[in-house]
């Protein structure tokens, strides 16, 4: 979900071949590069085991309940990002929808935005202490059945890459990362 360029849900497919792997974006166009890949054969480095599709999450494609077993959100930002720490429950519940019981959901929030509460108000965020937002988070999910199993503060060191996410782990300054892993109920 909210997937950008989507070179997470590309570098996924060529990863687990044997799973599809479907990338969301509010914005279309920077789909269009990575859509491209999934329309030419594997020979000629396309990937045939990934879709993209353009959809905002707070109307997410009733096609696509219940179908995912892992569910991934990268560097929220906008309106997905504040839907999620705000949280939007209602939004939440679309979410959780995508997912088999028992999917995961894991979380990449940039959390060095709470350190700038101006900027925070800019954007439309609640203010939060960034070292409180996995607890608050966790107990608010639970409302919409996404069980929150553990919640941890990185630096640099986060699982994978994605290219915002190395955009913001390389910047300088502190940038902490907020990974929060689920389960759908
Ligand atoms: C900072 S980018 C992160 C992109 C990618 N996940 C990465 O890590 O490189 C945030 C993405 O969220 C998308 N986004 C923002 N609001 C959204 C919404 N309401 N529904 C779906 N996607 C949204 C934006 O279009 C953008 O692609």
């Amino acid at each position: 979900m909210g997937t950008g360029d989507g070179r997470f849900v590309l570098d996924q497919a060529k990863k687990f071949p044997h799973k599809l792997c479907i990338g969301l974006n509010a914005a279309a166009d920077a789909l269009r590069k990575s859509s491209l890949k999934t329309q030419t054969k594997s020979e000629r480095g396309g990937v045939t085991n990934a879709l993209f599709v353009w959809a905002n999450v707070d109307s997410l494609p009733p096609e696509l309940e219940g179908i995912a077993s892992e569910i991934t959100i990268n560097y929220p930002w906008g309106s997905l990002l504040r839907s999620l720490v705000l949280p939007d429950l209602e939004v939440l519940r679309g979410i959780a929808r995508l997912g088999r019981p028992g999917a995961s959901l894991t979380l990449l929030i940039n959390i060095s935005v709470f350190d700038n509460p101006t900027y925070c108000q800019k954007l439309g965020l609640p203010l939060r202490k960034p070292e409180q937002l996995g607890d608050v988070l966790s107990a608010a999910y639970c409302e919409v059945g996404i069980e929150v199993k553990h919640t941890r503060l990185l630096g640099q060191n986060v699982p994978y890459r994605t290219t915002w996410g190395q955009k913001l782990t390389q910047g300088s300054g502190r940038r902490q990362t907020l990974v929060l892993d689920a389960i759908i109920r």
